[in-house]
C-alpha cells in the first residue's frame, strides 16, 4: 500500500495535494507540522469527499526533524513544538474520526497512553502509530529491536521506525526488523531514509512492510531518498509475484513462503548472477528473488541475512575469503580450497560452501577426461585453488605458473606439484592450460595472460572469464588448434550447483546459460 505525504506549505496547496493524492495513494499523511495554518476538518473532510476507501494518518512532527527532512522553510507556519497544542490536533484527528495518529515514541509512554485511551472513548475507530526517527544514523540491529520494544509496548495499531542510512548494510537492519516484527504479530513500517536507503524503500514492501511512502512528485519529497508515487507504483508491480502472498507467510522459514536470495560482493553492478538466478527460480517455480547488494561489511551483511531469514547468498569479490570468518560451518571442500562462494542459511545457521571448483570441473569433464591429465593453471588466487582442488579430486596433476613468484610457489608447495613463472610457460607440455586471472576481461578484452606461440600443442585451452565470451586468450588458442571452453559454462555451473545446494532441486541450467548468452552477446559492440 502506498502513502502520499501532503507536504504543502498553505492551506489552499494542501487541498489540491489531496485532490491529486487520492487518486494515487491508498493512504495519505497529513504532516500538520508543514501545512501552513492547516484546518485539519476541512482537510480530513475534502479527503472523503474525494474517496471513500482512502485511510487518512495524521501527524504532527517535531520542528527539528520536519527541518532535516528539507521543509525548513515552511516549519515558520506549523503547529510548532509544544506538546500540549500536538496532543489537541492529535486530539482533534481522533474526533474527527481520522484513520491513524502518528506519535513519536519521544514524546513518552505517558502522551501515548492518553491519546490512546482518548481513541478507546471515541469508539476506538482511529488506530495509533508510534514512531521513531533518527535522521543521524540506523542504530545496529540490537538496539533497533529494543526501540521496536519501546515503540510496541503500548500496544499500537503500528511500530513506524525510520533511520537515516549511512552504508547500504543499514538497510538489512531495518528490513531484519521487519522480521523482527511479524514474528511478534505486530505491523510495522521500517524504512531508512537517504542515498543509502533507496534498497529498503524498494524491498521492503515485499518483505511485509505495512506501508510505502511515496511523493506526489520530486519537490513534495518528506524525507531523503523518497520515490515519487509513479516509481513506487512501477517498483510494486515489478515485486507483485511477492505481494500476493499472505504477509504472515512472509519470511517464514519454512513452507511455500517466499524464498529470496542474495549476492554480496563489491562492486555488484556489473553482474549477471541476479538474471540467472531470477530466470531459474521463476522456471522452477519458487517464489522468491535474487538481489545484489553492494556491501561494505561482510560480516554486517551476514548478521542481518539471518534477522531476514534470506536463504542463501553468493559470494563474490572481494568477499570470498573474508566471509570466513563469520559462519557457523565451513564444508571440507571450502575450507580446503580457502574461499567460500556460496552460502546457505539454515533457520538463522550460516554454512560455508563452495561451488566455484564444480562448476569448472563440471565443464571441463564435459570436454575431456580429467584422470590422469596436465592442466596448466595460471593465475595463483582463489579460482586458482579451486580449479587445482577440483583437478586433483579428479586425478587430474595441476601446475602452477603465475606472474609473482612467491606467491606461485607458495600455492604449488601446498599442493606439492610444479611451479613456472609466467615468462617460462612456454615450456611446459600439459593436456590443457586454464586461465584463472582477470587478465583479457572486459573491458580490457585486448590483453592475454600468455603468449599466442606458447598455446601451440595444448589439445585444450580453457578460460574461467565468460565477459567477452571469446577471450584473447580463446582466440589466440583457436588460431593455435586449440580446443576451446569459455567461462560461460564454469559461471553456469557454479551459480546452478549454489541453486541446488539452496532448493534442493535440479537447475535449469540451458535456461540459465540462454539468457546470459543472450545478454553478453546483446552487449557485444
Ligand atoms: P581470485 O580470487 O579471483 O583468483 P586474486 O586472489 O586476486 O583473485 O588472484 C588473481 C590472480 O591473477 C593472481 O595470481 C595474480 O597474479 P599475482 O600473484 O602476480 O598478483 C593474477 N593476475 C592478476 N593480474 C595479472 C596480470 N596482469 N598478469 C598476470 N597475472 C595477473
Amino acid at each position: 500500500m502506498i502513502c502520499i505525504p501532503i507536504t504543502s506549505g498553505t492551506n489552499k496547496e494542501a487541498l489540491r495535494a489531496i485532490e491529486k493524492s487520492c487518486r494515487l495513494a491508498d493512504f495519505i499523511e497529513l504532516r500538520m507540522d508543514l501545512i501552513g495554518r492547516g484546518n485539519l476538518a476541512q482537510l480530513i473532510s475534502a479527503a472523503r469527499d474525494r474517496s471513500a476507501s482512502i485511510k487518512i494518518i495524521v501527524t504532527c512532527r517535531k520542528k527539528e526533524e520536519a527541518a532535516r527532512a528539507g521543509k525548513a522553510r515552511r516549519v515558520k507556519n506549523a503547529v510548532g513544538n509544544s506538546i500540549d497544542r500536538k496532543i489537541a490536533l492529535l486530539k482533534e484527528a481522533i474526533e474527527l474520526g481520522a484513520d491513524f495518529i502518528d506519535i513519536e515514541l519521544a514524546e513518552g509512554q505517558a502522551v501515548i497512553k492518553t491519546l490512546k485511551s482518548f481513541c478507546a472513548k471515541h469508539g476506538g475507530q482511529t488506530g495509533i502509530i508510534v514512531s521513531y526517527h533518527n535522521l543521524k544514523e540506523t542504530p545496529e540491529l540490537d538496539k533497533l529491536e529494543e526501540i521496536f520494544n519501546q515503540c510496541a509496548k503500548a500496544k499500537p495499531a503500528i511500530v513506524k521506525i525510520v533511520t537515516m542510512a549511512q552504508k547500504v548494510e543499514d538497510n538489512m537492519k531495518t528490513m531484519g526488523l521487519i522480521s523482527y516484527a511479524r514474528k511478534r504479530s505486530q505491523k510495522i513500517i521500517s524504512l531508512c531514509m537517504g542515498d543509502k536507503g533507496v534498497i529498503s524503500r524498494a524491498v521492503a514492501p515485499s518483505m511485509g512492510n505495512y506501508l510505502s511512502f511515496a511523493a506526489l512528485d520530486l519537490k513534495e519529497q518528506s524525507a531523503p531518498g523518497q520515490f515519487t508515487v509513479g516509481e513506487m507504483r512501477q517498483i510494486n508491480a515489478l515485486l507483485q509475484r511477492q505481494r500476493t502472498a499472505p504477509l504472515e507467510q512472509v519470511l517464514c522459514p519454512s513452507g511455500d513462503s517466499p524464498q529470496n536470495y542474495v549476492l554480496l560482493g563489491n562492486p555488484v553492478r556489473q553482474s549477471l548472477s541476479p538474471l540467472m538466478h531470477n530466470e531459474a527460480l521463476k522456471k522452477m517455480g519458487i517464489e522468491g528473488s535474487y538481489n545484489a547488494f553492494c556491501v561494505d561489511d561482510p560480516g554486517e551483511a551476514l548478521q542481518s541475512m539471518r534477522a531476514m531469514n534470506i536463504r542463501g547468498a553468493s559470494v563474490t569479490i572481494p568477499f570470498k575469503v573474508a566471509v570466513m570468518k563469520y559462519l557457523d560451518d565451513i564444508d571440507a571442500d571450502a575450507l580446503e580450497i580457502g574461499a567460500v562462494n556460496t552460502i546457505i542459511n539454515n533457520h538463522g545457521r550460516l554454512r560455508g560452501c563452495n561451488t566455484d571448483w564444480l562448476g569448472l570441473i563440471l565443464t571441463l569433464k564435459k570436454a575431456m577426461t580429467v584422470e590422469n591429465k596436465t592442466f596448466v593453471i595460471v593465475g595463483a588466487g582463489g579460482t586458482a585453488r579451486a580449479a587445482a582442488y577440483g583437478i586433483m579430486k579428479e586425478g587430474g596433476l595441476p601446475v602452477i605458473a603465475n606472474r609473482t613468484v612467491e606467491k606461485g610457489k607458495v600455492l604449488a608447495d601446498k599442493l606439492n606439484c610444479p611451479f613456472y613463472s609466467l615468462s617460462e610457460i612456454g615450456k611446459i607440455k600439459a593436456d590443457c592450460l586454464i586461465n584463472t586471472t582477470s587478465v583479457g576481461m572486459y573491458p580490457h578484452q585486448d590483453k592475454s595472460p600468455v603468449k599466442i606461440r606458447a598455446l601451440a600443442g595444448y589439445p585444450y585451452v580453457m578460460d574461467v572469464i565468460y565477459n567477452p565470451l571469446k577471450t584473447k586468450l580463446l582466440a589466440d588458442a583457436e588460431k593455435q588448434g586449440c580446443k576451446i571452453l569459455s567461462g560461460l559454462d564454469m559461471f553456469v555451473n557454479q551459480g546452478a550447483e549454489q541453486l541446488r545446494l539452496w532448493t534442493g532441486k535440479e537447475p535449469p541450467r540451458a535456461l540459465m546459460k540462454k539468457v546470459i548468452l543472450a545478454r553478453l552477446i546483446q552487449s557485444e559492440p
